[in-house]
């Protein structure tokens, strides 16, 4: 098996209903989700996202397309492919009646977990649950009801794991224990990761491939390495004196932008496939100002994601 999740021509059209006309959430979307990535989902509110993973939950109803899940179609054998997949929801939902413990012990027996198979302890301690096992939801803050949720699709030890916006309100403590514990399962056990996030910072520091949507489509699928060269630029920060010089410089090439970012501090944009960083700083040398500190920047995921959702805006 080489993909954990196959989505081929995935059409979903919402109903109108009284309050709402007819929604093409997801036109014609194709996507290869290899077995064992750490795969990035992401686009704008609205893109579709979450429709795409509550189709692969079989919360909702696809219009049209098909959908396989470690080799099985959904459509043929959709309890078979539950087994496979564990998934943590964006709306937080839950039982109101048993503790994190019980229910956690009830989920695992809705799979069938063995007792003597069950998790439960180590995924509670892993998600930093251990106070709270006796607790009822309700006593939850909102951040700990997430990790319960992540806990929840852990019970069947599943083989992808997807988490539509597993960190939106989590603190910054619980975000990194969240992500060392599923990069871990990633890395140790091979299980496949699905994430939806809106901190472009935390998909770009995890994930190995991603795919952007918008309005329903798919407008970037690739290696996040071929992503992040998508922008070629990078930006060359100068302090020193003399500053006021910049006009002094003498940039032949085209695309090299040059400002002054204050007194002491001029900010050089250039493509690095077009002209090298040491004859722009040959070309420095050549005029009065004189550099005390260099920094650089280069595009992060952010900028990517923000140019590709531009772009993609003319083909509406
Ligand atoms: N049950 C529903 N009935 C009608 N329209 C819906 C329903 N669920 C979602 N939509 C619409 O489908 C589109 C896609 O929504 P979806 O929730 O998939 O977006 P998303 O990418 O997950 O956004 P977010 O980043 O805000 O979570 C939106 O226009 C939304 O209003
Ligand atoms: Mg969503």
């Amino acid at each position: 098996m080489k993909y954990a999740v196959e989505i081929n021509n995935l059409s979903k059209t919402y109903q109108a209903s009284k309050n709402s006309t007819a929604k093409n959430a997801l036109q014609n979307i194709n996507l290869k989700i290899k077995k064992g990535s750490f795969f990035g989902l992401l686009g704008p509110n609205g893109a579709g996202k979450s429709t795409i993973i509550n189709i692969l939950a079989g919360l909702v109803k696809k219009s049209q397309g098909q959908v396989k899940i470690c080799d099985i179609d959904v459509d043929q054998n959709s309890m078979a492919a539950k087994y496979k997949i564990g998934i943590v929801p964006q709306e937080i939902v839950f039982d109101p009646f048993f503790t994190v413990y019980e229910s956690l012990e009830i989920y695992a027996g809705y799979y069938g977990v063995k007792k003597q198979d069950r998790r439960t302890d180590e995924i509670i301690s892993a998600l930093g649950l251990k106070d709270k096992a006796n607790s009822k939801p309700r006593s939850l803050s909102g951040g700990m009801k997430r990790r319960m949720l992540v806990a929840k699709a852990l019970v069947h030890n599943p083989e992808i794991l997807v988490l539509d916006e597993p960190t939106a309100g989590v603190d910054v403590e619980l975000r990194n224990q969240l992500w060392q514990y599923v990069r871990k399962l990633n890395q140790e056990q091979g299980t496949t990761i699905l994430l939806t996030t809106h901190y472009l910072e935390e998909a770009e520091e995890l994930c190995d491939e991603i795919a952007v949507i918008n309005h329903g489509k798919v407008i970037a699928n690739d290696k996040k390495e071929n992503l992040m060269q998508l922008l070629s630029r990078k930006e060359l920060i100068i302090t020193g004196n003399n500053c006021h010089q910049k006009s002094a410089l003498d940039f032949k090439e085209a695309d090299v932008v040059v400002r002054n970012l204050a007194e002491n501090k001029i900010s050089i944009t250039y493509d690095p496939q077009k002209i090298e960083v040491e004859k722009i700083l040959k070309n420095i040398s050549s005029t009065k100002i004189e550099i005390k500190d260099i920094s650089t920047k280069q595009p992060d995921l952010e900028e990517i994601f923000k140019f590709l959702v531009q772009s993609s805006k003319n083909s509406y």
